[in-house]
């Protein structure tokens, strides 16, 4: 199987931003734990980050051709870009919408994503161990 993960803006910027709600590990430390647990489960994966939703919507419409399954992170686009919304409604592989914080308990105006109604899956505020969750869900889905 073969999964993109796609992580949005400021998530370069993880190893920087609020430890408490991040967890203070790097976006290099992250993919490196994906990288393994993918291998662990025999899973084929390739992660990606931009801060241009642009670049971000174009790595969308290679999936369509390019992945069995893709996992989002859109970041603060989650929230607002139905853009990202369309270029995710058009895929048919499964989408899992995974955050590292609990969007549901925090801002009032991160409480509503509007990745949500084409997403398969979402997982949120398990931290980094959230996209191993998506790995997991993926492989026991398919
Ligand atoms: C985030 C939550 C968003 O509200 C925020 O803008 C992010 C990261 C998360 O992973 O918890 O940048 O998507």
């Amino acid at each position: 199987m073969q999964v993109v993960v796609l992580n949005g803006v400021n998530l370069d910027q993880l190893a920087r931003r609020d430890p408490a709600i991040y967890g203070g590990i790097s976006l290099n430390e992250l993919e490196t734990r994906i990288y393994d647990w993918a291998h662990a489960l025999t899973m084929s994966v390739r992660c990606r980050q931009t801060n241009s939703e642009g670049e971000y919507i174009g790595w969308i419409h290679d999936a369509f051709d390019d992945a069995d399954a893709v996992i989002v992170n859109p970041g603060a686009w989650s929230h607002y870009s139905w853009a990202i919304h369309d270029a995710l409604a058009v895929l048919t592989c499964p989408i899992v919408e995974v955050h590292l914080s609990n969007i549901a308990e925090r801002d009032e105006w991160r409480r509503h994503s509007v990745i949500e109604p084409v997403a398969t899956h979402r997982i949120m505020g398990k931290g980094a161990d959230g996209y191993r969750e998506a790995l997991e869900y993926l492989v026991a889905r398919a």
